[in-house]
């Protein structure tokens, strides 16, 4: 291969072989390759783990299938990658057939949203295609860190410039203003008509003795931590000399100590340039988009090496004891689904808060739980062979009076009686009827790779239609839950948009980060759906829940 720092590990042969000699082609150096086919004995946490240590390696690259140990890679991966940079392809991100899931949170748990979040929580760079791959590990391994937010665009075009203003911000770098001493700098290279602003425009005039200047001051000013430079192709000047002096300027001010990414447009001489360009270890492209796109990787990149690694550490106040027995009399009879109730006092067990309740055996117990629970209150069947209450009829709000729920009792029973002939009834569960909240679900299911998962979302037409959840791989923390939260499109529901109070999102951070212990610690649950949660200004209460347990053989 060409040579270079970056270690490329593919779990396809074939593909492995031919992206070698595209190492040629875009002049992406490689430190080692590695083939690892259906990893026999060692797997991609074994390399990743090697290559952490390797002094000729900068960046590991992965072309990934499938990993075999999930749990070990992620742990493996958030190590390294505070190290140096690891980038993944995945393949085979598209949806897995149809699971057979009976919870929400099962049928949204394809492995490609659980890889997402894996790689995500281990820092782990997902790459979106072969391109994408060279594209960054080459930026990553030819540039230094980018040890700040400020960046400048030089450029000699303005279209260009716009084009890449924008990536900035798609990409999650915006470019932001420069300080009116830079500007003035910037100034002296360029004729009266050009802009000193960012994007710093040396216009269609420019020579190599602009480019050579601009870029020097933007290496030299202490407010840059990197630096775009693109080029259009112009009748006046020749791409190899504005190469060449991009080069000059980096060498003449002590090599690239932060991330210069470069970009020119134009015919066939661009390309030797961009070659020339690559060739001196300067990254460089034909799209102004991907190297925005690069340095924000780069800076992405950094800003996740940076930040100290945390171990999550289980939450204060956890019955553990309580947790087990419930877990452990649904199995003992031979049940999958725990009832709704045993679901609720779960999370409880695990510091979560959900409504009060207990199971009538016959309508004068309903009736004394309501008084002892205060009205209004909510019943619901509480019968193994009934999972979706509702739809059977099963379940009663907004009881105020002894009356009602003597009613309700009554026609509860008959209506699961008439949907499920051969319903086995355990009781009615009377409970504290919830106040109406914002609703938002959490749930969890274990991934065949990466084991339990934590999963959070807006409730109500959020999951149902528009899939605006997110995953992580469990355990969590609160700091990890929060992410989660700021992360969803509805976030701004949460933080209080338009008028709207602001919502606990400290409750809901606790919560989700308590769920995640409860599913880490307790491994026979296999589905678990808090759903809905009722979220409030102060606060949460859980007005439903479903929890799968490992069917026992
Ligand atoms: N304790 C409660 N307090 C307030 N509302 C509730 C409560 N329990 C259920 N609800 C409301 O009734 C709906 C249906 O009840 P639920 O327990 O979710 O049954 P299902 O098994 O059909 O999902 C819930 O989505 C929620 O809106
Ligand atoms: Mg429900």
């Amino acid at each position: 291969p060409y040579e270079g720092e970056i270690a490329l590990i593919s779990q396809s042969g074939a593909l492995g072989v031919a992206l070698i000699g595209r190492t040629w082609i875009d002049k992406v150096g490689l430190s080692k390759f590695i083939s690892i086919g259906n990893m026999a004995d060692l797997n991609f946490s074994d390399f990743v783990e090697y290559f952490k240590d390797d002094e000729e390696t900068k960046v590991i690259a992965l072309y990934i299938e499938g990993v075999k140990d999930g749990r070990k890679f992620l742990e493996v991966s958030s190590k390294t990658s505070k190290v140096k940079p690891v980038i993944a392809l995945k393949a085979g991100l598209s949806k897995r057939g149809a699971s057979a899931a009976m919870s929400h949170t099962g049928s949204l748990a394809g492995s490609a949203e659980v890889y997402k979040a894996a790689f995500k929580q281990s820092g782990v760079i997902m790459a979106e295609d072969l391109t994408d791959l060279f594209v960054k590990a080459n930026a990553l391994a030819l540039c230094p860190r980018m040890v700040g937010d400020n960046w400048v665009i030089i450029t000699n075009g303005g279209g260009v410039g716009v084009l890449s203003t924008d990536a900035g911000e798609k990409y999650g770098i915006p470019l932001p203003d420069i300080p009116e001493e830079l500007k003035n700098e910037f100034k002296k290279c360029m004729p009266e008509f050009g802009s000193p602003k960012n994007p710093v425009d040396l216009t269609g005039m420019a020579t190599e003795k602009e480019y050579k200047e601009a870029l020097k001051i933007a290496l030299k000013s202490d407010f840059v931590h990197g630096i775009i430079v693109l080029y259009c192709h112009t009748a006046h000047t020749d791409p190899m000399e504005i190469a060449k002096a991009i080069k000059e300027a980096i060498d003449e001010t002590g090599g690239m100590k932060k991330p210069v990414i470069v970009s020119f447009i134009g015919g066939k001489e661009v390309y030797d340039a961009i070659d020339w360009l690559k060739e001196n270890k300067i990254p460089a492209y034909d799209a102004p988009e991907m190297a925005v796109k690069a340095l924000a990787t780069i800076r992405h990149y950094t800003k996740w090496a940076e930040r100290p690694l945390v171990k999550p550490k289980p939450p204060e106040n956890i019955d553990r004891k309580r947790a087990r027995e419930i877990i452990e009399k649904a199995l003992s009879e031979g049940r999958e689904w725990l009832f709704e109730n045993e679901a609720k006092e779960l999370l409880a067990t695990y510091g979560v808060r959900v409504t009060k309740m207990k199971v009538a055996k016959n309508e004068e117990e309903a009736v004394q739980y309501a008084k002892e629970i205060g009205f209004p209150v909510v019943m619901k069947i509480v019968s193994p062979d009934v999972i979706h209450k509702s739809d059977v009829g099963g379940v009663k709000v907004d009881l105020n009076s002894e009356e009602e729920v003597r009613k309700a009792y009554k026609e509860i029973i008959e209506n699961v009686k008439k949907h499920v002939p051969n319903a086995r009834i355990e009781g009615i569960s009377v409970q504290e009827m919830a106040p109406w909240g914002t609703e938002v679900i959490i749930g969890s299911t274990r991934d065949p790779q990466f084991g339990p998962t934590v999963m959070f979302g807006l409730g109500g037409i959020f999951v149902e239609i528009l899939k605006d959840v997110t995953f992580r791989v469990a355990p969590i923390g609160d700091d990890q839950a929060k992410e989660m939260i700021e992360e969803i499109k509805g976030y701004p529901i949460i933080a209080g948009a338009r008028g709207r109070r602001a919502l606990d999102k400290d409750a809901l951070a606790d919560a989700i980060a308590r769920i995640s212990w409860l599913v880490y610690e307790n491994p026979e649950i296999v589905e678990l759906d808090a759903n809905p949660v009722f979220l409030y200004e102060r606060g949460l209460m859980v007005a439903d829940a479903r929890v799968r347990l490992k069917r026992q053989e």
